[in-house]
């Protein structure tokens, strides 16, 4: 079996979580089994390698399971994006709109160096504006967002085409 396939198994669908309409994708089962994890964080680590990545950005909060995982494998540095108020230094923000709403991220201003490599990394791929959000506050600092990677892809919401805009290289494992 592909690791496409495997994740495709394990991924759990909740109907009607959080509100009426909306089917969860639940990774728990997927966090539950360290072989299927441990083949996933290899999965990235190539995309890291191709693109030659230094560091790897985790979106909160989801984002920051792999995302550590990766940055362990590779012996790089992670560094957290999160949901406004949370990081304790000087932060850069973004506020970016939601299909209901707003939202604001935030990344330390001293966590990447002009110039460096880095991959974007959450647990799912939606409409975009999470991404797109890290990937704002990444060249802000004037680092260079490279890739974008997620276990999931809801494709059919075309998050995909806003991050082409940034970057051609968005890869998922399932779509
Ligand atoms: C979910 C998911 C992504 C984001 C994708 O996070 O984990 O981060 O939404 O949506 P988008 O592509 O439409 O922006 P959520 O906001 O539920 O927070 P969590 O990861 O902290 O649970
Ligand atoms: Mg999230």
């Amino acid at each position: 079996m592909t690791t496409t396939e495997k994740l495709n198994q394990t991924i759990r669908d909740i109907p009607d979580f959080p509100k009426p309409g909306i089917i969860f994708k639940d990774i728990t089962p997927v966090l539950a089994d360290p072989k299927l994890v441990s083949e996933l964080v290899d999965w990235f680590v190539d995309k890291a390698k191709e693109d030659k990545i230094d560091v790897i950005v985790g979106v909160e909060s989801r984002g920051f399971l792999f995302g550590m995982l990766i940055a362990d494998r590779m012996g790089i540095p992670f560094v957290p994006v999160r949901k406004e108020g949370k990081l304790p230094h000087k932060t850069v923000k973004y506020a970016y709109e939601l299909e209901y709403g707003n939202a604001t991220m935030e990344i330390h201003a001293d966590a990447l160096k002009p110039g460096q490599r880095v991959m974007i990394h959450d647990d799912l791929l939606a409409t975009g504006g999470t991404a797109e959000a890290a990937a704002v506050l990444v060249e802000k600092l004037g680092a260079k967002a490279c890739n974008f990677t997620f276990l999931i892809e809801l494709s059919f919401l075309e998050g995909r085409k806003k991050l082409n805009s940034y970057n051609e290289s968005v890869y998922s494992i399932v779509s």
